[in-house]
């Protein structure tokens, strides 16, 4: 065994490897070594000239709500080794790209960490992620059920000593983007109350990345709406008065991070498909609200929630000029193919607001 002392940096030839078993390496020229042990004693030698890779072949991971995802991830060294090595693997979840400077609740989550054959997972992550290892330096991450809220970045660090290399990826889930605002009216939502009003619509708050891809597809809303990261903004495609000026490009509105207690706005939710299927129920005569809910519980459902009914009509189709019941007491109905006499003349998801409870219309389901 050659042992080494420190500082060490020299031009070589031969060198002993200690984690080779006393395997002799040939390099001719070119490279120096360093002996780098950090604090644990036994002497390894990082050879400077070899390089820890990390790589991922797919930035952008496309998935849809409940299903299982690959984030690819591999490592490798270059030039390659003839024996392992000990390394570390970190999978962890960023947050957004900040815009503004409140960066105070976009905090990283760790998803998951393994060394060898030890692992652990945490938070919502926990028994849903797992390495995929389909080959040496293969440390892909596989979630199942995926979540409307486990969009976002994800790093793929892989920790070898004192060397450190990472990659990102992106995960994004194919769903909808809706406003909503509260049954008392526009503007009646702090952040919390935001996040609990999507939540209770099968929903969760839409990132920046979720309203900007929706109002490249069109949508197009004057009033502000609170998001993920906790700014409130607004889509326009449509530039004119009351709505940011006529003379403003169209494009996101922002007015920047706001107080998540005391500020009230609407809020963009972003909704996904889901296992059930969203129907109009097939009923003689109209309903009051407890009628159709009372319908639908019949039908072995439930009255159909807005992120649902969403979700059916950007997701599946659902085409259907009937006006019906949603859970949380608003009438709406979806249309797909705009026609005479179903509202505007793009497709859209038409509102009547929140009716009094005793009015009567049909219902959607979910079951
Ligand atoms: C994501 O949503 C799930 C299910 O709704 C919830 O249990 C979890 O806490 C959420 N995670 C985060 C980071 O908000
Ligand atoms: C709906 O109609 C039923 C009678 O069919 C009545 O008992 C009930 O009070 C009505 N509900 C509302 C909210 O008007």
């Amino acid at each position: 065994m050659l042992y080494l002392s420190r500082p060490l940096l020299a031009a070589c030839l031969y060198l002993l490897l200690p984690w080779g078993q006393g395997r002799t390496f040939g390099y001719n020229n070119g490279f120096h070594y360093q002996d780098i042990s950090n604090g644990d004693g036994n002497g390894e030698i990082y050879f400077s000239g070899i390089r820890l890779l990390v790589e991922s072949p797919q930035h952008l991971v496309s998935a849809t709500r409940g299903s299982s995802v690959t984030l690819p991830c591999h490592y490798r060294y270059e030039p390659e080794l003839t024996a392992p090595r000990r390394t570390r693997v970190k999978w962890s979840r960023l947050p957004a790209k900040a815009i503004t400077t409140n960066e105070a609740f976009a905090l990283e989550t760790e998803v998951m960490v393994a060394m060898g054959n030890r692992h652990r997972s945490y938070g919502s992550f926990k028994g849903r992620v797992r390495l995929r290892r389909l080959a040496p330096g293969d440390m892909s991450l596989v979630i199942n059920e995926l979540q409307l809220n486990d969009t976002g970045r994800y790093r793929c660090e892989v920790i070898d000593g004192l060397e450190d290399e990472s990659v990102t990826v992106e995960l994004e889930l194919r769903g909808v983007v809706f406003p909503y605002h509260s049954q008392k009216g526009r503007y009646h939502l702090n952040f919390f109350g935001a996040q609990q009003a999507c939540l209770d619509q099968d929903a969760t708050l839409a990132t920046f990345k979720q309203l900007l891809s929706a109002w490249e597809d069109g949508l197009d809303w004057c009033n502000a709406g609170w998001l993920a990261d906790g700014t409130v903004q607004y889509p326009i495609t449509a530039p004119r008065h009351g709505c940011g000026g006529e003379s403003s490009a169209p494009g996101l509105r922002s007015y920047g991070p706001k107080n998540r207690l005391f500020h009230r706005f609407d809020a963009f939710c972003f909704s996904a498909s889901m296992k059930g299927i969203v129907y109009h129920l097939n009923h003689p005569r109209r309903m009051n609200f407890t009628e159709a809910a009372r319908a639908c519980a019949r039908d072995g459902g439930q009255v159909a929630k807005v992120g649902q009914l969403y979700a059916a009509w950007k997701l599946k189709g659902l085409d259907r000029c009937d006006a019906g019941w949603l859970a949380d007491g608003s009438v709406r109905y979806p249309i797909t193919n705009a026609r005479a006499n179903c509202g505007p003349s793009q497709p859209g998801v038409r509102s009547f607001g929140f009716p009094a409870p005793h009015m009567k219309f049909g219902v959607y389901c979910y079951r």
